[in-house]
């Protein structure tokens, strides 16, 4: 174990963005020891890192940000140097079902980690660093006009968003209260590969694949600011080795799309791919009742993450939505174990009996 540099743990290494940056780490760090801890709960999906499963510097580790205990026990047996931090509740709609879920997993646990990170990096925290991945949904809804910059005072209007709100003011609270060297950033909307098709663009691919119908909110004029995936991971790479402790980092494309012209837009893609005649998939699309209190606009100001520490998005939307589209169409398995939950076998098979 001390044979490396570092001893990183990235929570919830198994959903969506922390598989695509488990992935990057083990394959660009290999002097890094890379822990993911995941309570692999419907969003957690081990067959999203089957490529780097079984590599020196890769470990997977099942528990709960919420067990104190089992937070301790794998902080005794890695002396961590790092915690990345993604494990959360995520989606919208859920948390206006169930907000307590949210305000146990994003508020509880991220606090039960902070509380971790002090007890054993005690009072010589030296090389030590707690990154927090967070959202843009924390500033709250854009009219028109205007971008949230790092200085934006936070608004969160949903049970999702209030809760990474308060998890990111812990965060800074245990950096001033206790000297806890933190950093954070907030992100747009990401797409890419291994999105579990709940969200708008895997579900919008899912149901013109199975021609069913595309459920639009409300008028469908909101507008979200799209980053690819592994655009998001690089960022978090970036402020990981580069940025500035106690300091926070707006990440985004500069890539506003309204819900309506972005679904046009796959049905394009779709048609063309499986070679149905142009505008089939576009007489799918539905207009449902709206989410909720559903926020207006998001747009992110990403200027201080470039001119400080020099990162930029490297692909065009079209071009990242093409790459999307072809993962979902030449993965059928995940996209069928994920939407029939036989991807909950997988940890089952693969690690339980080690
Ligand atoms: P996701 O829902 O795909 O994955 C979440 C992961 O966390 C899953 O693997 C799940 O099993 C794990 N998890 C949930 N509760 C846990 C717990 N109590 N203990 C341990 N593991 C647990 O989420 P995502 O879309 O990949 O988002 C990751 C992070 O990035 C979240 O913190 C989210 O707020 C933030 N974020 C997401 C986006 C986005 O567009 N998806 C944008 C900005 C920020
Ligand atoms: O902005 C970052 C956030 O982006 C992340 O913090 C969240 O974890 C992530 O889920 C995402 O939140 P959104 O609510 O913006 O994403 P979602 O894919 O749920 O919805 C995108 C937009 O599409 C939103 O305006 C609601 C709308 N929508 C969504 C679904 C699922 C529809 O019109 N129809 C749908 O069926």
């Amino acid at each position: 174990m001390n044979t490396f540099s570092k001893k990183i743990m990235i929570t919830g290494g198994a959903g969506f963005i922390g598989s695509h940056l488990v992935r990057l780490f083990v394959n660009n760090y290999p002097a890094y020891l890379v822990v993911n801890l995941d309570a692999l709960t419907y969003a957690g999906n081990l067959e999203n890192l089957r490529d780097v499963e079984g590599r020196v510097n890769y470990v997977f580790e099942k528990g709960d940000i919420l067990d104190e205990a089992r937070i301790g026990e794998l902080f005794g047996k890695y002396q961590f140097d790092a915690v990345i931090h993604l494990a959360a509740e995520s989606h919208v709609d859920r948390s206006i079902k169930d907000p307590l879920a949210f305000v146990r997993t994003n508020v509880l646990g991220t606090v039960t980690l902070l509380n971790a990170c002090r007890q054993y990096w005690g009072k010589d925290m030296k090389g030590k660093l707690f990154y927090h991945v967070s959202t843009d949904e924390v500033y709250g809804s854009l009219g028109e006009t205007g971008f949230f910059t790092e200085e934006t005072a936070y608004d969160p209007r949903s049970p999702y968003s209030a809760s990474k709100a308060s998890s990111d003011h812990f965060v800074m609270a245990y950096h001033h209260t206790y000297g806890l060297p933190v950093v954070m950033s907030n992100c747009s909307n990401n797409y890419g590969s291994h999105h579990f098709p709940e969200k708008l663009i895997p579900l919008m691919i899912n149901n013109i694949k199975n021609n069913k119908s595309l459920p639009v909110y409300g008028k469908g004029e909101n507008v979200r600011d799209w980053l690819f995936v592994e655009d998001h991971a690089r960022a978090i790479d970036t402020i990981f080795h580069k940025g500035n402790i106690g300091d926070k980092y707006n990440v985004g494309g500069f890539n506003e799309w309204k819900n309506i012209d972005l679904v046009h837009l796959l049905c394009r893609i779709m048609d063309k791919k499986l070679g149905r005649p142009e505008g089939s998939s576009a007489k799918l699309i539905t207009y449902v009742t709206d989410r909720p209190g559903h926020d207006l606009r998001y747009a992110i100001d990403a200027t201080k993450l470039n001119r400080e520490l020099g990162w930029k998005p490297s692909l065009q939307f079209e071009e990242g939505l093409e790459k999307t589209v072809d993962w979902y169409l030449q993965n059928e398995e995940w996209v069928r174990h994920v939407t029939s939950g036989d991807y909950q076998h997988y940890y089952a098979d693969q690690y339980a009996k080690r």
